[in-house]
């Protein structure tokens, strides 16, 4: 069946900004100037719904399943540029947090936002796993720490060996590690395995976790430890309960800020850009 229907009364026929807008050259023309799929070519819809969303005459519907979040007349809020840079330049990473818990409803709501992150291909294959169980938090960070045991005793010139000793060190004293580790609340994208252009997806729906929740006034670190154990570990693998056929990407930390910065941006690099 055809992923689109088109109003014939409300198409003015406009030359047709559904089909340069098609990312996969599927809409075309026919004699009476309606916007149609090839029967052939039906299944080639990634199902990006452009055609629906670019058509400012509302006389385009795409009929795959899913929700509107937002009136298709709906503009987008009007963000200043210099608004938006300073909201991104402002973001930090938080690595110490308040022990008040995160509620789910709010994850919830965050997530779905990052429904809308760009996925290769539309795939929208990122399968999130929220670590959020405060006794599960502990086993995950407990098995972060026995996963650099093991790291420590295979190479003890590891370049983190310093860094993992410290942590094996402290870890009875769990209240000040487990905001190194995990706590209160981890998030972890995996992608599906095999499937080509996947593995960045996940990794920028992340990147776009850190300034929704931002938004939100939470705060949030890449956890390097943890996205390695998934990888390395096959405890922390069963643990983590990484669905079959997908592999863990990375592992962010979030929840409410302990630290608040001053509100301005600590120096960073020049820009370095070769033009070609
Ligand atoms: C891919 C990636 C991995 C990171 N891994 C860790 C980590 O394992 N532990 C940590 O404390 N911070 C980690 N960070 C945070 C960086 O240290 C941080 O982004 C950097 O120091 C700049 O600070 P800012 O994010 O506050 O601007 C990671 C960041 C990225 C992008």
């Amino acid at each position: 069946m055809s992923n689109i229907t088109v109003s014939p009364d409300d198409c003015t026929r406009c030359g047709g900004v559904c089909v340069k807008i098609c990312p996969v050259s599927i809409i075309s023309m026919k004699e009476d100037k309606l916007p149609k799929i090839a029967k052939d070519l039906e299944d080639k819809c990634i199902k990006c719904g452009h055609c629906e969303n670019f058509c400012l005459f509302n006389a385009l519907k795409t009929n795959f399943e899913g929700d509107y979040p937002l009136s298709m007349n709906e503009r987008a809020a009007d963000i200043k540029p210099e608004q938006l840079a300073k909201f991104v330049q402002t973001r930090r990473s938080i690595r110490h947090y308040r022990k008040k818990p995160l509620n789910r409803k709010l994850i919830e709501q965050m997530l779905d936002v990052i429904r809308y992150s760009p996925t290769a291909a539309n795939s929208q294959k990122v399968k999130w796993i929220v670590v959020h169980d405060p006794e599960k938090v502990q086993e995950i960070a407990a098995l972060t720490v026995d996963w650099m045991k093991t790291e420590v005793e295979k190479r003890p010139n590891h370049p983190y060996s310093l860094q993992y000793n410290g942590i094996i060190r402290r870890w009875g004293d769990w209240a000040r590690m487990r905001s190194v580790i995990t706590h209160p609340t981890s998030l972890s994208p995996q992608y599906r395995k095999g499937a080509p252009g996947q593995r960045p997806t996940p990794i920028i729906a992340l990147a776009y976790f850190e300034l929704v929740a931002k938004g939100y006034g939470i705060a949030s670190c890449w956890n390097g430890f943890l996205k390695i154990a998934m990888e390395e570990f096959a405890p922390m693998r069963e643990e983590m309960e990484i669905p079959e056929g997908y592999m863990p990407s990375y592992a962010l930390t979030f929840g409410y800020p302990k630290q608040r910065s001053t509100g301005g941006a600590p120096k960073r690099d020049p820009l370095s850009i070769k033009w070609v």
